[in-house]
């Protein structure tokens, strides 16, 4: 079966369950569940029902497709994503994102929980991403292309939409809550990076690091969706110094961040 024929089955299967067109995507990164506490809830379909979904392997991550109005919007909203370090390919990872494409999503907002490596950082800060590197070693487009879906050489000049940046920062300063802007850089992960490794980012102009969102990120502007990111700061990596840090530490520190982010983003959604 191809891939758009496996997107058409699994769109279908979420339509026969509810009744209205979600217009915006949301992908709620590691600890960052709280915003489905906001949904006026219509239907959740755990993944592991949806034809052609992956299914996650992570504790931390609900494995929920959650449909329903976020401030009067209909939103889908994935509940865990999936991460290239769990051994799904790219094209497993990214699948949910064509999926939100062809239920109607026009636009895709993406959190996650990033080690932040700019001196100006703290935990528990937030980041809007501005830009990507993909230092995955991979791309969820290797391969044939199909035309339908998008063009075989996307462009990429600019991948975080202006206007909704310039809106999350004014709802920020609204709401007393100070937001970076930076620059986000994916690796494969699962171990977190080395001294020398995160002196390596900073040279190459990274701001924050994490395993996920782009992969996500580079299918749904292929897609033609407009993207949101944005960056929980977990941990940090500043002038060479390297914390050891626990991946109940991260957690926990997304947990902290989780009002503001879901503030932003609620917001965001909104006045969008
Ligand atoms: N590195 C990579 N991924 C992460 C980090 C980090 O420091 N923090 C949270 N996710």
């Amino acid at each position: 079966m191809d891939l758009k024929a496996k997107i058409e089955e699994s769109a279908r299967f979420i339509q026969g369950r509810v009744s209205f067109t979600p217009r915006l995507g949301i992908i709620l990164g590691t600890g960052l569940g709280a915003l489905v506490d906001e949904i006026a809830i219509d239907r959740v379909i755990p993944y592991e029902e949806i034809p052609h979904f992956p299914v996650s392997t992570v504790e931390t991550h609900k494995g929920n497709l959650v449909l329903g109005h976020l401030a009067e919007k209909p939103v889908v909203v994935m509940q865990g994503r999936f991460h290239y370090y769990e051994g799904y390919d790219l094209k497993q990872v990214t699948f949910p994102v064509r999926v939100m494409k062809k239920l109607g999503a026009g636009t895709l907002m993406v959190s996650n929980a990033a080690g932040g490596m700019n001196r100006n950082m703290k935990r528990g800060d937030l980041m809007i991403i501005t830009d990507h590197i993909n230092l995955l070693g991979d791309n969820p487009l290797r391969g044939p292309n199909d035309p339908e879906l998008g063009p075989r050489f996307p462009d990429m000049s600019s991948v975080y939409d202006r206007e909704l940046r310039d809106l999350a920062l004014r709802i920020g300063l609204e709401n007393g809550i100070y937001l970076h802007q930076g620059v986000y850089v994916a690796l494969s992960g699962p171990n977190l990076e080395t001294p020398a490794e995160y002196r390596f980012l900073i040279a190459i102009g990274a701001d924050a690091v994490g395993m996920s969102t782009v992969p996500e990120v580079i299918v749904a502007r292929h897609a033609g969706m407009r993207v949101f990111g944005i960056s929980c700061i977990t941990d940090l990596a500043i002038d060479g110094v390297v914390e050891p840090v626990s991946f109940e530490e991260i957690v926990n520190a997304a947990r902290t961040a989780e009002p503001k982010l879901t503030l932003i983003i609620k917001e965001l959604v909104r006045r969008m």
